[in-house]
């Protein structure tokens, strides 16, 4: 039973390790109407497969997962296996899924229930291309969705290129729609997303819990740590997902700044990129203190500047101790 108290959200994701944790998060603390799939960390049947064998074993099935779109909009398909397995949730073992499949496309799913749903927000951790495709359907759904939390992009470097932030660089099409649709966005992107580092000791603590959610939460992240540390040196798996979660859930986690955001589409190093104006941050240091800015005029989002990484994971572990 969805709980109308609590800001009603669709989750558009590419399940993923840490889209598994977002999706944990935000089914404890968001009126969740439903996953969208889209491809991505893998191909779509991968990506959906993932998405309903979390809501089993987290004993979420009353949540409809809907099958999105299996290819970017304009470029070549890429996935980010490397990071996540050939499964895509490498790591644990899963049961195969059963619970039946939502009907209908995940363009038409977003549609429909911003007809239905007041108030509600979209929180796409994938590539934007859903997104793109439902705007593109339905010109008037900017008026009906309140805003949209993506994780995305970076103020500063990128993950699948120098530049560009993976889910951005997937589909920039897609994304360039997205961020000129006039809805209100939340950029949550790696310059803060990399602060929150699922350690080997935040993993202990996870493993700890015992419970049947923990143990597999514990499995995966051992798995994309390990990926992470190979490849990008860092200490453990970044919570990317669930910190676009959390920015709904609690303003004291992440702290934002108006700017306006550009996606870059045809530069030959730069494709994929944010292209985040914030001239007007008199420091891009946090440790330098806050001076308040004036308002950019041109400002499409708010883009994420700085984060509190432990009260982030005061909130994830809280709500993960709650699963069976
Ligand atoms: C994003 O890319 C994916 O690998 C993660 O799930 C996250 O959404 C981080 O760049
Ligand atoms: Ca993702």
């Amino acid at each position: 039973m969805s709980d109308r108290t609590k800001p009603a959200v669709i989750i558009d994701c590419d399940p993923g390790h840490d889209d598994v944790m977002a999706i944990l998060l935000a089914a404890r603390t968001l009126d969740v109407r439903g996953l969208t799939t889209v491809f991505g960390n893998v191909d779509l049947e991968q990506t959906t497969r993932n998405a309903r064998q979390t809501l089993e074993f987290a004993q979420l099935t009353s949540i409809p997962v809907v099958k999105g779109l299996a290819h970017p909009l304009v470029r070549d398909i890429r996935h980010g296996a490397h990071v996540h397995g050939e499964s895509g949730l490498d790591g644990p073992t899963l049961a195969p899924p059963t619970m039946p499949l939502g009907d209908g496309l995940a363009t038409e799913f977003i549609i429909q229930q911003s007809h239905i749903v007041e108030n509600l927000s979209l929180l796409p951790i994938g590539p934007l291309t859903n997104v793109a495709a439902a705007l593109r359907l339905d010109p008037t759904l900017p008026s009906r969705i309140k805003e949209m939390s993506i994780m995305g992009g970076s103020l500063t470097s990128g993950n699948a290129t120098p530049t560009a932030e993976f889910n951005i660089w997937c589909d920039p099409e897609a994304a360039h729609v997205a961020f000129t649709a006039g809805i209100p966005i939340k950029m949550v992107g790696l310059n803060v997303t990399r602060q929150v580092m699922a350690t080997p000791e935040r993993r202990a603590q996870i493993r700890a819990m015992n419970s049947v959610a923990s143990r597999h939460v514990a499995d995966m992240l051992d798995f994309y740590g390990e990926r992470y540390r190979a490849i990008s040196g860092l200490p453990g798996g970044a919570m990317h997902d669930p910190l676009a979660v959390a920015a709904l859930v609690d303003p004291d986690i992440v702290r934002f700044e108006p700017m306006h955001v550009a996606i870059e589409l045809h530069g030959a190093h730069t494709y994929g990129m944010t292209v985040c104006d914030h001239r007007h941050l008199p420091a891009h240091d946090p440790a330098a203190g806050r001076l308040t800015p004036p308002r950019d005029a041109n400002a499409n989002a708010e883009v994420a500047v700085a984060v509190d990484s432990d009260r982030f994971w005061q909130l994830f572990l809280d709500v993960l101790a709650t699963y069976p």
